[in-house]
C-alpha cells in the first residue's frame, strides 16, 4: 500500500512538474492547477485517501504528500508570474510607451503654516482640557469692551485703534479687537466649571509692517472654577509652552496690566534660537526672551458682569497671537509671509 502510494506521488510529481513547465498560457495553467489541487484534483483525492491508512503509513506518506502539495503550489505561482510578465511584455512590445519617462507630478495640497501653528496650539490646549468656543467677528461694544471692564476712555476704544461699524439699531458694533469677548459670551451662558479656548480672527487699525497686520489671529483661553489661582495659570501655561517649544523651554512671568485681569502677567519664553546667549540675536534682539502672551486672574468685575459670583468662583484667562507664536517657532521674520501666498515660502512648511 505504502509503496503503491509512493509511486503514485512520484508519478503525480513528474507528470505535473513537466506539464507546468511546458504550459504556455494562463488559462491552461489555471485548469492544470484545478486538476491537481482543486476540490476534486488528483493530489487532493490522494490526500483524502490517507485517512484510511495505518498510523505508521500516515507518518511516512503524510509529510511526503504535503511536500508535494507545497512544491506544486510554488511551481504554479512561479509559472503564473512568468506567464503574466511575458503577457505584459508582449503588450508593451506592441506599443511605443516609454516606461523610462518620468511620470507627471501633481502638486499636493498642504496646510498653511498659520493653520499648522494654530493646530499645534489647540491640540496642546485640548490635552489640557480646553474645549473649543466661538464668537462673532462683528462684536458689540458690550462684549468687546464694557463687560471686560474696559472703560469708555480706554485707548483700545479709540477710533485710531478699532474698526467701528455704525448701526442704526444699536449703539455701535466693532470688528472685534481681541478674542476676549468670547469669554464674556461663554460665562453668560454657561455655569462654572468652564475651560474654553477660542481661536479666531481679530481686527485692529494697525498699519502693515513686519510685525503688524490689521487682521490677525488670536487664541483666547479661560478657566473658571472654585479656588483657581495664579499657580494654576503658571503651571498650565508652562506646560503649554513646553508642549510647543520643547520640554526644556523656559518660561518667565512679568507683572503687567489688563483691565479684565487682576493681577495681570506677560508671559515670555527663553529665546529658542540663541538660548539667551547671543547679544546680537535677531530674534530676541539680544534680550534672551520673547514676549508670547498676556494673561491674568479674571477681574471680579468681569465675573460679576457675566453673572458669576466672584466670592465663590475665580479663574484665569490668557490671550495669545497665533502669528506671533508661529513666527517665533518657525523663525519667520515678516508677518506678511503668512498672507502674501508666495508659494516659495508656503511650500517650506
Ligand atoms: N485681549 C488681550 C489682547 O488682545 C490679550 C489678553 C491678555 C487676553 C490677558 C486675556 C488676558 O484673556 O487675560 O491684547
Amino acid at each position: 500500500m505504502t509503496k503503491e502510494l509512493k509511486n503514485k506521488l512520484n508519478d503525480l510529481d513528474k507528470d505535473y512538474s513537466a506539464k507546468i513547465q511546458s504550459c504556455v498560457d494562463l488559462t491552461a495553467l489555471q485548469d492544470l492547477q484545478v486538476s491537481a489541487l482543486g476540490r476534486k484534483g488528483e493530489l487532493t483525492e490522494l490526500l483524502k485517501s490517507l485517512k484510511d491508512l495505518s498510523l505508521e503509513e500516515k507518518k511516512i506518506l503524510g509529510p511526503l504528500s504535503n511536500d508535494l502539495k507545497n512544491k506544486l503550489n510554488t511551481a504554479f505561482e512561479n509559472k503564473r508570474s512568468e506567464l503574466e510578465a511575458a503577457q505584459i511584455n508582449a503588450e508593451l512590445a506592441k506599443t511605443d510607451i516609454d516606461l523610462t519617462l518620468p511620470a507627471y507630478t501633481f502638486d499636493k495640497g498642504r496646510r498653511h503654516p498659520l493653520a499648522i501653528a494654530q493646530k499645534r496650539m489647540t491640540d496642546i490646549l485640548a490635552k489640557l482640557g480646553f474645549v473649543w468656543a466661538q464668537g462673532p467677528l462683528i462684536e458689540d461694544e458690550e462684549h468687546n469692551f464694557d463687560a471686560l471692564n474696559i472703560p469708555k476712555n480706554h485707548p483700545a476704544r479709540d477710533v485710531q485703534d478699532t474698526f467701528f461699524i455704525k448701526n442704526t439699531f444699536k449703539d455701535c458694533f466693532v470688528l472685534r479687537t481681541h478674542t476676549s469677548g468670547v469669554q464674556v459670551r461663554t460665562m453668560k451662558k454657561q455655569k462654572p466649571p468652564i475651560r474654553i479656548m477660542a481661536p479666531g480672527r481679530v481686527f485692529r487699525k494697525d498699519a502693515i509692517d513686519a510685525t503688524h497686520s490689521p487682521v490677525f489671529n488670536q487664541i483666547e483661553g479661560l478657566y473658571i472654577d472654585k479656588n483657581i489661582s495664579l499657580a494654576d495659570l503658571k503651571k498650565d501655561l508652562t506646560v503649554f509652552m513646553q508642549g510647543l517649544f520643547g520640554k526644556n523651554a523656559q518660561v518667565r512671568f512679568r507683572p503687567s496690566f489688563f483691565p479684565f485681569t487682576e493681577p495681570s502677567v506677560e508671559v515670555d519664553v527663553k529665546c529658542v534660537f540663541c538660548e539667551g546667549k547671543d547679544p546680537a540675536c535677531s530674534v530676541c534682539k539680544g534680550t534672551g526672551w520673547k514676549e508670547m502672551l498676556g494673561a491674568g486672574i479674571v477681574h471680579p468685575n468681569v465675573l460679576k458682569n457675566c453673572g458669576i459670583d466672584p466670592e465663590v468662583y475665580s479663574g484665569y484667562a490668557f490671550g495669545m497671537g497665533v502669528e506671533r507664536l508661529a513666527m517665533f517657532s518657525l523663525n519667520i521674520k515678516d508677518i506678511r509671509a503668512f498672507y502674501e501666498n508666495d508659494m516659495r515660502i508656503l511650500e517650506q512648511f
